[in-house]
């Protein structure tokens, strides 16, 4: 009998503050017109002073385990993906399973930038299929507005806050079809963000840093192979995908992807204009708002795909 990973819940958080292109142009030479047809967004969520990568990852955890009506205690893996982790270590992982009041299951970091939770959903995948576990919450949480330069207007005006989770449970009905996921480091100068202290320069501060014409070509190339690669290894034709739930980074690299794949802009899911790049978050924040306005539904089959610092990239496709 082949067992499928099959979603069971899905949770999302945003924190309160919404930031618009107004606010920015009042610190930056930029304007609303100018980010919002070049990036398609037209605000984000900024974190509270007091909130943090794991508890912004607890509140779309909770919302994801309730979904899914389980005890936390059944959970067997937490992987978290995220760029702004509370700590170096302790993983955020490790701190969500803590504040969920779980003490024996296996919780650990990610780090694939963008891709994260598609990462995740790969590791869920395979740690599910194996037998090796048997129910995997995989969250994506990202405090990016404290890794951004403010007074940078290539990248100030792209990214926002965020946490996205997915409950995963081994099942006989088809759930996730297939994951594909890769990396490719030879592009560290085109996206990055140091970390000062690992690298001797404790007194730097440390941004996010981008070439971002030439990190946007790239994407949209890479984004077309994984759409073919991905109906390839599953023998499926463009017309039987329902949904694209992209990686919200900019919406005319969604819209050639969505071209690519002979979509509608209707069968995909943004969440871009008032969230902009939540990074990790932003594959599962959109899913679960897709999950829970009904949009998605039971049988539909829904890609999701992301592309991030390192190069990363990767897609899952799932029978929800
Ligand atoms: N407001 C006004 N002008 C801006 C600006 C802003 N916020 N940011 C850049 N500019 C200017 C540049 O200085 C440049 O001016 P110049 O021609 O006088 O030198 C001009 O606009 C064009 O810059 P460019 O960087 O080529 O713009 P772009 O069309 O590529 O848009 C991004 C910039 C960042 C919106 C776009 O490249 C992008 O979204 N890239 C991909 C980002 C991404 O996906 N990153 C994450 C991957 S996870």
């Amino acid at each position: 009998m082949t067992v499928y990973a099959k979603v069971i819940g899905t949770g999302g958080y945003l924190p309160a503050e919404i930031k618009t292109n107004e606010d920015i142009s009042r610190t930056v030479d930029t304007s609303d017109s100018w980010i919002f047809e070049r990036t398609g967004i037209k605000s984000r969520r900024i974190a509270a002073k007091d909130e943090t990568a794991s508890s912004m990852a607890e509140i779309a955890a909770r919302q994801a385990i309730k979904m899914a009506d389980i005890n936390p205690k059944d959970i067997n893996l937490i992987i978290v993906a995220t760029g702004t982790p509370d700590n170096i270590y302790p993983s955020t992982g490790c701190m969500l399973q803590h504040r969920l009041g779980i003490k024996e299951c296996v919780a650990f970091d990610i780090q694939a930038a963008c891709s994260g939770s598609i990462f995740g959903l790969d590791m869920a995948n395979q740690y599910i299929k194996s037998g090796a576990a048997k129910t995997v919450l995989v969250v994506g949480t990202e405090i990016c507005s404290r890794i951004v330069d403010w007074t940078d207007r290539g990248t100030c005006i792209l990214f926002g806050d965020g946490a996205g989770a997915v409950l995963l449970q081994a099942s006989d009905e088809a759930g996730l079809l297939s994951t594909h996921i890769h990396s490719d480091g030879r592009f560290e100068d085109l996206l990055n963000c140091p970390n000062p202290q690992a690298l001797g320069k404790a007194d730097t501060a440390s941004y996010i840093m981008m070439k971002g014409n030439e990190v946007f070509k790239v994407a949209v190339n890479t984004l077309g192979r994984i759409v073919d690669e991905t109906l390839a290894a599953n023998n499926m034709q463009k017309e039987e995908i329902d949904w694209l739930v992209p990686h919200q980074a900019n919406s005319r690299i969604i819209a050639a992807t969505a071209k690519k794949l002979k979509m509608s802009m209707d069968q995909v899911v943004l969440t871009l204009e008032e969230q902009g790049n939540t990074s990790s978050a932003s594959v599962l924040l959109a899913f679960n708002e897709a999950v829970r306005d009904g949009r998605i539904q039971r049988g539909h089959v829904v890609l999701l795909e992301a592309f991030g610092a390192g190069f990363t990239w990767g897609s899952a496709l799932i029978k929800y």
